[in-house]
């Protein structure tokens, strides 16, 4: 029985707004926190097993033990709302349609942690759910659920919006909290981390939003019966944004633990593939994970069925394998041109760059231009394994993970579909698709 924690009561009238959240049992867990300690919390989140949703999956409970109490230091929790990869977009629905569940997860947090001050920080595109959660937080100082002595608890929070202005560098924690400073959003060497020095050089932990949403049902139905949801460590349910050829795309909260194949082709999910076309590809965690070809996402090298879990995903490591990330499920038919997706992503890559490290902005540029050339139909064989330096001499050398985010998506393209490389530069210009052309130039103009 699969279950639902996030999104199960959308159908709820008025649920977006504080007096309808709150009629279907919303704040009752931020009641039960202000009677707990706030290392009680914590503990109730380590037990559940929560890892972080926003793509590298680090132990929510873990990541908090971690932050530093100095005595007079202020600490802060940042809200990571930025949500800029391309075939994410959960946490947006989430907040759209259920900004309390949001809010009520950042004032357990906060209280948890110690934070007196936190920060939602907003992908700057996403001007309307701004104002939906300006519109939440201040029915809730007008509850008494933010201020002073909050619930007569003698714990004092005020939560601000910060809107970024649309930089996909600024999702990277350090990169955000330069640009919550008020600075140009270049991510930060580390150590030191954030829960050292983070916000104003003062302890900060910077959690996504569903994971943050996450703690709400945690704390309503404890830790450990959390932890019995899911499957191995991935336990709970996580929200997959699934989209491309499929005839229901949109957001769907997943036990983890759910096949890949389920997840196409069942009604209650995706609904199959479109047009009754084949499956050729999947990108499962949001752009920068590897794409798997149709036979290592249904099943793992092993042969045994791939389920969207942090291990099972990651079953056979780069080679045979993927990443959870994001949850950004791209799902492509046998049409789909593998090349040009590529040179798709990486055109966001280059141009997302911060350019701090040399090997980022100039390596992506690079890749950009060699992908070009498959496209324009005047590649050469040596491209593709210059394709193939490059990316290796991106990964693992630059401040912030973009570089493994702009360089992963390569390797993988090549290491599963090079045969499509070598068609590419076989038939040259008859590989040209000339509406294509004619609507990158159009871009390219624009
Ligand atoms: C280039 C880049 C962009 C990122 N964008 C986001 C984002 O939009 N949202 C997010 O939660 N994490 C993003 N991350 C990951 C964050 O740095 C950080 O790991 C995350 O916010 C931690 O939250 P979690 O532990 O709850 O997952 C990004 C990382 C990189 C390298």
């Amino acid at each position: 029985m699969s279950k639902q924690l996030l999104i199960n009561d959308l159908d709820k009238p008025g649920i977006q707004s504080f007096s309808g959240y709150k009629a279907n049992g919303g704040y009752s867990a931020l009641e039960k926190s202000l009677k707990m300690k706030p290392e009680e919390i914590v503990e109730e989140v380590k037990k559940s097993g929560l890892r972080g949703r926003g793509g590298a999956g680090f132990p929510t409970g873990m990541k908090w033990s971690f932050i530093a109490k100095p005595p007079g230091v202020p600490r802060y929790l940042v809200c990571n709302a930025d949500e800029s990869e391309p075939g994410t977009f959960k946490d947006r629905f989430l907040m759209e349609k259920k900004p309390h569940l949001l809010v009520e997860g950042m004032i357990i947090s906060s209280f948890a942690l110690g934070a007196n001050t936190s920060y939602l920080y907003i992908r700057g595109e996403m001007m309307y759910v701004y104002h939906i959660l300006e519109k939440a937080i201040q029915e809730c100082y007008d509850a008494g659920l933010l201020g002073k002595n909050i619930l007569g608890s003698g714990y004092d929070l005020d939560l601000y919006v910060h809107c970024g202005a649309g930089a996909y560098i600024c999702g990277e924690e350090t990169g955000l909290i330069e640009s919550l400073e008020g600075k140009r959003g270049n991510p930060r060497i580390k150590p030191p981390f954030p829960a050292i020095k983070g916000v104003w050089q003062c302890p900060t932990v910077v959690n996504n939003v569903e994971t943050l949403a996450a703690v709400v049902p945690i704390i309503n139905m404890t830790g450990d019966e959390y932890a019995k949801i899911g499957i191995g460590k991935s336990t709970g349910t996580k929200l997959i944004s699934a989209s491309g050829h499929i005839n229901k795309p949109g957001v769907y909260e997943i036990e983890l633990g759910v096949p890949v194949e389920e997840f196409i082709y069942s009604d209650k999910y995706c609904g199959g593939i479109l047009n009754g076309k084949k499956l050729k590809a999947v990108v499962a965690g949001g752009s920068s994970v590897p794409i798997l070809p149709a036979e290592l996402i249904l099943k793992t090298a092993k042969g045994e069925p791939r389920l969207i879990s942090y291990e099972s995903l990651s079953d056979g490591g780069f080679v045979t394998g993927t990443m959870l990330g994001s949850g950004g499920f791209i799902v492509m038919d046998e049409d789909t041109s593998i090349v040009k997706n590529l040179w798709n992503f990486t055109r966001f890559y280059h141009h997302e760059s911060c350019g701090q490290c040399s090997p980022c902005r100039e390596g992506t540029g690079w890749m950009e231009k060699i992908l070009h050339k498959f496209i324009e139909g005047h590649a050469t064989m040596k491209d593709i394994d210059l394709l193939w330096d490059i990316q290796g001499k991106i990964e693992g050398k630059t401040i912030c993970p973009l570089g493994e985010a702009a360089a992963w998506p390569v390797a993988a393209a090549i290491r599963h579909f090079r045969s499509e490389f070598e068609e590419y530069v076989k038939n040259g210009k008859k590989m040209v698709d000339v509406k294509h052309y004619y609507r990158i130039n159009k871009l390219q103009e624009a």
